[in-house]
This record gives structure tokens, C-alpha cells and sequence, in this order.
């Protein structure tokens, strides 16, 4: 939601930024404008515009601004419609500051009266250009340098940033700030880098400092860089070293990210269990939750929460769970829990589940559990992002960084992780039997293997996608561990296609959308669970005699279901509990398909954003 890349150093800002801006447009794309302090003029110079950070270099013509300071903005609009003018970096009245914001400032109404009854003009509907008069009133008035004038500034600022500034008095320092937005500083000695994230830092260093919140750093061109609080009291930033590499942000001969990260998965799906099972002995070893000493056998409830994807794999965690260990689970949307006055008690494991890290309902879910002192488990894929610091212990998910907005292989490992969680608390807590726990095991650590053979159909399901592209409505439907499947496969088709789909448990069919069942209405049916065979089949034959065409996801043995169909994808047998792992990639890839033969923006699709640092 927003990516905001700024740069201090002895090279040419302007490509710099570029380059860094298109790393994080996955995080917003509506707008995207830059900066430069150029030396020559004694000015700031700033180009902005409407669309991807493409078009702003083709609204610049061939034009690049020289000087060796600036910052850079790609948006996802909050306040204020993407156009020209609301784009950022927003500047001050007098031009002397310039500014980019990522998140909201909730109380930007007063403050923009207030500054209204001291002359300031608006020229754009954002909060951001509020924030950035706000600073400098707070900087004339009091006549500070612009660290503490930012300071002054945000202890009356109400709200979640990630802010970068830059002063045209003062070129030889940027500040950033950050509260509930993330923001990481990159340092090698040569140049300082503020981003979102560390995606475009790799680059130019592996060496990172994760800033915290109510903290704001200056960058000087000398490379020396302080970090305070907002009390002004000094701040060790501890540097961390990035474990991804360069190749892992690239396309590496993919048409898009999606179908790179949907391609990945068998790996992906043995990192998140790298060192983690030993199959020999049937343990599973999740370090982070066991070096806390935490006592599994004390937990009453487990409270999943999470948002979109990762909700969904929270889902197939309460059906885990709860099947093998026996634990109560509830899976809440982050953003109704927050608001909901939830009853929390000590005696409860809220897991918190997200692929950035930084969903803000997440975040904010957290602090309100954390308020009432009961423990938080993370299981996130961005390695040092804010709920994995937040939350009193964790394990990642370890998929590489995931581009495409649409996520795939962060579901998967996420559905691997809170496997791995499920078989060792039914380990701990004595409610699974020796012989099911090897089973499960075994049959685990074969899903990459899995995983393979059904990427290789592949053009098999290009040619279903080719069929169904035109469906103005799509039903998922699954029963059981599937059932969550059926709602991300729907997501997945609408994010990126825009073909309105819905998922429903299969037996829900007759409560509603049976009646939505016509030959304009294509049907994927997840029929894989041995256990509810028969039910399945009943469904087709009811869907079929309403001449539905279906897509059937099956196991080797459902003769009657395939000899139903219109379309089938076969994937390997597996025990039931783990059918999940297998069942989505034939539903991504379809999505993906579809979309593509759509002409649609597949890594990034209308008004999404990968990351939603807002609320
Ligand atoms: C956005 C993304 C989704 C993601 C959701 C939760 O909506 O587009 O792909 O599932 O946020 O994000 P998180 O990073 O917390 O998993």
C-alpha cells in the first residue's frame, strides 16, 4: 500500500529511484512522482503523475533531474482519487519541503482547518500535503532543523505513517519517520536507502536496519545516519542481514510473477518444512515456539486472525487443528476482531497469519491481544516486518518474496507451517495416535513431489482456461479441508480476472446458489475428500442436470465424478488433511490463465494492493 523509496548518496538519484520504484509498485500503482534536489537550481524539483511509474517517464519525455538527494513515491489512493495533483511527493507552500507518505493521518481535517486559519492553501484532496505544511509550520515558527521539526510535528499527528522529507535548506539530510507503516533503512557505506520494504535495498545492500515504530531516522550525506524517538532520545538501529538474493526478485524467464511464485511452490513448500520434520522419528521442530518454553498443554483456544489470503489458510488450520489436536479454533477477520469487543483471555494462542507482515487490521488485531496479555504466535513470510516483531514468538513461512499481488505460494507454505503446528501440538497434547502422526508426516514431506506433477498439467489447464474465459460468474464449491480451498480458488479468479466468483461449502448449494446455476455458470468442484465421495457426486449430477459446465479437481479413483464432468484435473492421493496443498495449484493456475487470456494485469490488478498498510 504505497511504496516509498528515497536515496542519499554520490550517484544520480533520479534512476536510482526509478529503479526502486518499480520494485515496489506491487504495492501501489495509481500514481507515482519523484523528488530531486537539484543542486544547480538551489531547488527541489518534482515530477508526479497519474499511473504507473511508466507513465511518469513518459510524461517527462527523456528529461532526468540531476542531484544526488531525492525520494520517490508509487500509490494506492486513500484520500483523494489518483490524479496528477494528489499524487506524491506532496511539497509545502512555500516549496521549501517535500514530502511522501505512506498510510493515513486520521485527524488531517483539524489540522488542515487549523494551518486554513494560518494562511496554508490545499491544493490536493490528501492528508499528506497536510503533514508536510503541518512540518514545515512546526519548522518556521520554532525555526528547527527538520529532524526536530518532524518530531514536533508528528507528536500531534494522529494516525499510521511511513513518511520520507527532504528540506531544499538543508539537502545534505533526509528524515523518515514510521508508525504502524513500514519503513527500512539500507546502509553499504556508498549510499543511504529508506524504502517500504527490503525489496529494492538488495540491490545496492544486504545490510538493513528494520525501523520501529515512534522512530525517525536522519540520513546525512556524509553517511552517517541517527535514529531517535519521538521523546528525542537516541536509538541503536540494529543492522540485519537480507537472506533472499536478487535472482528471487526477478521474473527469471516467466511471463509475470504470478505464474513464477505459482511455479515455485514445490520448493517453496519444502523450505517451509526445511529443518523443521524429521521423518525418520515422525517430530516435528518449530524452533521459534519451542525455544519459548510455552506451554501447549495450557492453551484452551487458538485464535486465528488474519485478512484475504491468509485468512483462508487460517481456515484450513481450525479444520487441522482442531481434527488432530483437539484445540478449539476460532479464525477472525482482523478487522471485524479489532472492532468487536472479542472476549480474551490468557489462556488463549492467537496466531496471527500474513505474508507482509504489515497489514495494518492485523497489526492493530495484535496490540488489542497483546493489550490484554495473552500470547501471539506469527506465522508470516517477511522477515523482520512488523507482526513478526510484534508477536511473542513465531515461525516464518521462509517463501522467498512473493510479487504477484495475488498470492499463491505465501498460501501454500502458510498451509505448511500451521500443518507442521497442528501435527506438534497433537504431538505434545498426546491427541494423535503414533500411527497417524507418521502417516501425516510421511505423506507431508511428499508434497513437493506432489506439487510437481500437477504444475505439469499445466497446458492441460490452459486449455480449461481457454474454454472458461468468457464465464460472467464462477462457483467454487468444496466440503471439509476443501472448503476453504473453494473460497481461495474464488479469490484468486476474481483478484486477477475480474470475474465475479463466489466459494461456497458444497452442501451450502442448495441454500442459495443452486438457484444462480444455468449453463452461464461454471461450477469447480473440489472432489477430492474420500470421505465425502458420494456427496460430491450428488452435487454434480445436481449441477449438471441444470447444464453447468464443471471443472473437477480429483483423486486417481473417481471414476463416476470424472466420467460427470465437463473438464477434470487429477491430483495425486494424499491423506485428506493435506489435499489443501494440492487442491489450490490447479485453481491458481486457472485463475492465472484466465486472466491472462483476459488481457488483464495479472501481478497487478485494479485497486489491489499487495501489502494494506491502511485500514
Ligand atoms: C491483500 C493482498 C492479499 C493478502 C491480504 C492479506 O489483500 O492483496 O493477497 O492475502 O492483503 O495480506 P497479508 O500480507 O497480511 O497476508
Amino acid at each position: 500500500m504505497c511504496g516509498i523509496f528515497a536515496y542519499i548518496g554520490k550517484e544520480e538519484a533520479f534512476p536510482i529511484i526509478v529503479e526502486g520504484l518499480k520494485k515496489l509498485e506491487y504495492r501501489g500503482y495509481d500514481s507515482a512522482g519523484i523528488s530531486v534536489y537539484s543542486a544547480e537550481d538551489e531547488t527541489i524539483v518534482t515530477n508526479k503523475k497519474k499511473g504507473k511509474v511508466a507513465d511518469l517517464l513518459l510524461s517527462m519525455g527523456n528529461m532526468t533531474v540531476k542531484g544526488s538527494v531525492g525520494i520517490g513515491h508509487t500509490r494506492w489512493a486513500t484520500h483523494g482519487k489518483p490524479n496528477d495533483i494528489n499524487s506524491h511527493p506532496h511539497n509545502s507552500n512555500d516549496q521549501r519541503l517535500s514530502l511522501i507518505h505512506n498510510g493515513i493521518i486520521e485527524n488531517y481535517s483539524v489540522l488542515k482547518q487549523a494551518l486554513m486559519r494560518l494562511g496554508y492553501e490545499f491544493h490536493s484532496d490528501t492528508d499528506t500535503e497536510v503533514l508536510v505544511n503541518l512540518i514545515s509550520e512546526v519548522q518556521q515558527k520554532e525555526n528547527l532543523d527538520i529532524t526536530e521539526a518532524v518530531r514536533v510535528a508528528l507528536s500531534r499527528v494522529v494516525g499510521a505513517y511511513a513518511i520520507v522529507v527532504m528540506d531544499r535548506d538543508n539537502p545534505e539530510k533526509i528524515v523518515g519517520a514510521r508508525k504502524s507503516s513500514p519503513l527500512v533503512l539500507g546502509v553499504n557505506g556508498e549510499e543511504l536507502i529508506l524504502a517500504s520494504d527490503a525489496t529494492p535495498i538488495l540491490e545496492h545492500t544486504k545490510k538493513v536496519i528494520y525501523l520501529n515504530d515512534g522512530e525517525i531516522v536522519s540520513l546525512h550525506r556524509d553517511m552517517s545516519y541517527d535514529i531517535i524517538n519521538l521523546d528525542n532520545e537516541a536509538v541503536s538501529g540494529v543492522i540485519e542481514e537480507l537472506d533472499f538474493s536478487i535472482e528471487e526478485l526477478e521474473k527469471g524467464g516467466y511471463d509475470h510473477f504470478m505464474l513464477k511464485e505459482i511455479f515455485e511452490q514445490h520448493h517453496t513448500v519444502r523450505e517451509s518444512m526445511r529443518g523443521r520434520v524429521v521423518p525418520e522419528e515422525s517430530t516435528i521442530h518449530l524452533g521459534g515456539l519451542q525455544r519459548s518454553e510455552y506451554d501447549l498443554n495450557a492453551i484452551e483456544r487458538i485464535v486465528v486472525i488474519a485478512c484475504g489470503t491468509s485468512w483462508h489458510s487460517g481456515l484450513i488450520a481450525e479444520y487441522l487443528i482442531e481434527d488432530i489436536a483437539r484445540v478449539p479454533v476460532e479464525v477472525e477477520y482482523a478487522s471485524e476482531f479489532r472492532y468487536r469487543n472479542p472476549i480474551i483471555k490468557d489462556t488463549d494462542l492467537y496466531i496471527a497469519i500474513s505474508q507482509s507482515g504489515e497489514t495494518a487490521d492485523t497489526l492493530a488485531a495484535l496490540e488489542l491481544v497483546k493489550s490484554h496479555g495473552a500470547k501471539t504466535y506469527g506465522i508470516v513470510n517477511v522477515v523482520g516486518s512488523s507482526i513478526a516483531r510484534m508477536t511473542d514468538f513465531g515461525s516464518y513461512t521462509h517463501a522467498g518474496p512473493e510479487i504477484g499481488v495475488a498470492s499463491t505460494k505465501a498460501f501454500t507454505s502458510q498451509v505448511t507451517v500451521l500443518t507442521l503446528l497442528a501435527i506438534h501440538l497433537a504431538g505434545v497434547r498426546g491427541t494423535i495416535t503414533a500411527e497417524r502422526k507418521e502417516r501425516l508426516v510421511k505423506s507431508l514431506v511428499k508434497i513437493p513431489y506432489h506439487i510437481e506433477t500437477i504444475l505439469a498439467q499445466s497446458d492441460k489447464i490452459k486449455y480449461i482456461a481457454s474454454d472458461l474465459r468468457n464465464a460472467p460468474n464462477a462457483l467454487y464449491l468444496g466440503r471439509g479441508y476443501n472448503f476453504p480451498v473453494a473460497l481461495e480458488g474464488a479469490l484468486k479468479l476474481k483478484e486477477i480476472s475480474y470475474i465475479h466468483a463466489e466459494g461456497y461449502p458444497a452442501a451450502e448449494m442448495k441454500h442459495g446458489p443452486i438457484a444462480l446455476i444455468d449453463s452461464f455458470m461454471p461450477v469447480i468442484l473440489i472432489a477430492t475428500n474420500q470421505s465425502a465421495h458420494e456427496k460430491l457426486l450428488n452435487n454434480l449430477h445436481e449441477i449438471k442436470a441444470r447444464n453447468a459446465k464443471v471443472l473437477a479437481i480429483v483423486t486417481k479413483d473417481e471414476e463416476e465424478i470424472k466420467k460427470n464432468a465437463d473438464f477434470c484435473i487429477e491430483i495425486p492421493e494424499v491423506e485428506e488433511e493435506l489435499t489443501p496443498l494440492l487442491s489450490v495449484i490447479p485453481l491458481q493456475l486457472l485463475a492465472y490463465y484466465i486472466a491472462v487470456f483476459r488481457g488483464c494485469n495479472v501481478d497487478q490488478p485494479r485497486n489491489l494492493a499487495k501489502s494494506v498498510t491502511v485500514e
